[in-house]
């Protein structure tokens, strides 16, 4: 169990966001499946964006339970700022800010994983968006830009002076995209420096490894906040995943809870 502002999250295994995957159905399924907090496609900070069909689809919530999180993506402070008032007036109980994505789509604009090449901006975002709206604001970040400018634990503190709630790190540099190793061991550089819950993102591929990194990161930490206290985590099997997996996506076609998404 963690918390992230006033919501106690129950379970330790957060779904990471997935422009073009995690939409409402798949995120139904995944909290059926155990998932203690899902988050939404990536919204552009960008208001000429926001009546498109594709971005309304985005910030669909139905009758999710709390707490909604929607992740938006840009450069200008004050854009982002608009862009999570505007969510928050949507439905988003959260809001996560996107420094992770490596997409080219993004990175024209200096969004995403572009911005940790610039921490002043980071600065002024990370404080803009806080302070525009009274729910919790997250981030979401890679190791650094490349692997001799590794610089997590510089935007982590950042982020908890401007008082982001929880922190997730994809640990790999923007370089590495999506293919080298992760490097579980700047998440715990990062998970030793600050006190904000750290989610390590990467390469989590059964429940097994979820384990040992969750096992590996309680070790590296100054306190026990709020990965130390040990919480026993169901391993399931791969049959039962498969069934409950194929049943949840039978009752979601049943139900129509994918609606035209
Ligand atoms: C299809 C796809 C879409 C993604 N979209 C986003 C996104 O919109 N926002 C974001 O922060 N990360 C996005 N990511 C990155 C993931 O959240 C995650 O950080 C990354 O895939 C590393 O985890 P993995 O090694 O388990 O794949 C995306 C990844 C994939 C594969």
């Amino acid at each position: 169990m963690f918390n992230i502002g006033p919501y106690q999250i129950q379970r330790k295994t957060v779904l990471a966001p997935m422009a073009g995957v995690t939409d409402l159905p798949f995120r139904q399924l995944c909290r059926e499946m155990g998932a203690g907090l899902v988050v939404s496609e990536m919204v552009a900070a960008d208001p000429s964006t926001w009546s498109s069909r594709k971005s309304k689809l985005r910030i669909q919530f139905a009758d999710e339970p709390a707490p909604r999180s929607v992740q938006i993506a840009g450069y200008d402070p004050q854009m982002m700022a608009e862009a999570a008032r505007f969510n928050v007036q949507q439905g988003a109980e959260i809001i996560d800010i996107n420094m992770g994505c490596p997409a080219k789509k993004v990175l024209k604009k200096a969004a995403g994983s572009a911005l940790l090449q610039h921490p002043d901006l980071v600065r002024d975002i990370l404080h803009a968006v806080v302070e525009s709206v009274e729910v919790p604001v997250t981030l979401k970040i890679r190791t650094g830009w490349d692997r001799q400018n590794r610089n997590a634990v510089t935007i982590g503190k950042i982020a908890e002076d401007a008082g982001i709630a929880a922190l997730a790190i994809h640990g790999r540099t923007r370089a590495c995209r999506f293919v080298k190793e992760v490097e579980y061991d700047s998440i715990a550089d990062v998970v030793s420096a600050l006190s904000i819950p750290v989610i390590a993102n990467g390469d989590i591929t059964s429940p097994e490894k979820a384990l040992t990194v969750l096992a590996a990161h309680r070790c590296c930490r100054r306190n026990d906040r709020p990965w130390g206290t040990g919480q026993s985590v169901d391993i399931p099997t791969d049959q039962s995943v498969s069934r409950d997996w194929r049943s949840g996506c039978q009752a979601l076609h049943r139900g129509g809870a994918a609606g035209d998404v």
